[in-house]
């Protein structure tokens, strides 16, 4: 834990010497690229993020060195943003509940229920072209989304059972800093407790909350499941991370040099992915057999039901998630025109 202490007060000294001369580090005549996330070096995106460090070195590695700071050494999610946003650090990967109040549009994706099923969010994330479109709402800001990563599926955890809607009442429950995820947390009759994701562990072990949500490698990567012991697959949401960059940095690139990072992206989130099935199935096997979690499987319709409500009330007060809304819509439908031609057959 030293060891982390005097990194991150090197890391932030040599990010603060960027910040205040206005531009990226340089170093024995290379720009330095820091890149911030919230997670272990284990972790899918970790590995992800390697992949774009070697794909961006091995073709300017001459002029570029990509430094990676993982575990919110840099600070959180919300911190690392405003370091990107100006220019103290060139990338940081955030989930889109971090970015609701840069762009209203990233809101969507903390509905809950919003996919039917994870291969229509992974479809909808992959259509590049329309998502491109969404990925430059945040330029006002001043930095853009380059690619996206997969995130998993929500569920609630807790130090009791979540076996029923019912049980989550009374319950407080640790959300994103995000006021449609306060929203959809309250609606399902618990009570939402707002904080960065570094300080879910502590809260939980001394009972300052009641438990969490997310996907299954907080119980292992992020240790939850050392003080929550019942997941419960209720499947509320499907959140992406989002790999962000200061767009003064990207409109500072050469057409091409900006091709290679987007292609160093792109690849990262293939990496990604691929990492992210297996280490789901890992954490799973680590999370039952050696933490003593026990995973609960539910009547997902039961929860759905007290927060469908929501949808129409944000279609209502967000106009901006309504073009994205339309297009899931559609693609939640298509799915299941495949499904019943597939069943007719
Ligand atoms: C996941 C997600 C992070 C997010 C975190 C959280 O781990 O990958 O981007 O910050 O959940 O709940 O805060």
């Amino acid at each position: 834990n030293n060891m982390l202490k005097r990194l991150a007060v090197a890391a932030l000294a040599a990010v603060t010497v960027a910040g205040l001369s206005g531009c990226g580090a340089v170093t024995s005549g290379k720009r330095i690229i820091r890149i911030s996330h919230a997670q272990s070096e284990t972790h899918p995106e970790h590995l992800g993020l390697l992949a774009f460090k070697d794909y961006v070195e091995e073709r300017l590695g001459d002029k570029y060195e990509v430094q990676i700071f993982p575990n919110e050494i840099l600070g959180s999610a919300q911190k690392a943003i405003e370091l990107t946003q100006t220019g103290a650090i060139d990338f940081v990967v955030a989930g889109t509940a971090n970015l609701e109040n840069f762009a209203g549009v990233y809101e969507i994706f903390s509905m809950p229920y919003l996919f039917d099923s994870e291969d229509v969010y992974k479809s909808v994330m992959e259509d590049t072209d329309y998502m491109e479109k969404i990925y430059e709402s945040t330029d006002e800001a001043g930095f853009r989304v380059v690619t996206w990563y997969n995130a998993g599926t929500r569920n609630f955890y807790a130090k009791t059972p979540i076996r029923t809607p019912e049980d989550l009442k009374g319950k407080k429950i640790r959300v994103q800093q995000s006021p449609a995820s306060v929203a959809m947390v309250n609606a399902f009759g618990a009570a939402a407790a707002p904080m960065g994701f570094g300080e879910v562990y502590t809260a939980i072990q001394q009972g300052v909350i009641d438990g969490a949500e997310n996907n299954e490698l907080a119980l292992t990567n992020n240790k939850h499941g050392e003080v929550a012991k019942y997941y419960c697959y209720n499947k509320h949401q499907m959140v992406p991370d989002m790999l962000v960059a200061n767009l003064k940095f990207l409109n500072g690139l050469s057409p091409e040099e900006y091709q290679i990072f987007k292609d160093a992206a792109a690849l990262s989130t293939q990496v990604e992915m691929e990492e992210w099935d297996k280490s789901i199935e890992e954490a799973k096997q680590i999370a039952a057999d050696n933490m003593g979690v026990e995973f609960i499987d539910v009547d997902v319709d039961a929860f759905k039901e007290k927060v469908l409500p929501l949808h129409q009330q944000m279609l209502d007060s967000n106009p901006k998630i309504r073009d994205l809304y339309e297009h899931i819509r559609k693609a939640n439908e298509n799915a299941k025109g495949g499904q019943t031609n597939a069943d007719a057959s």
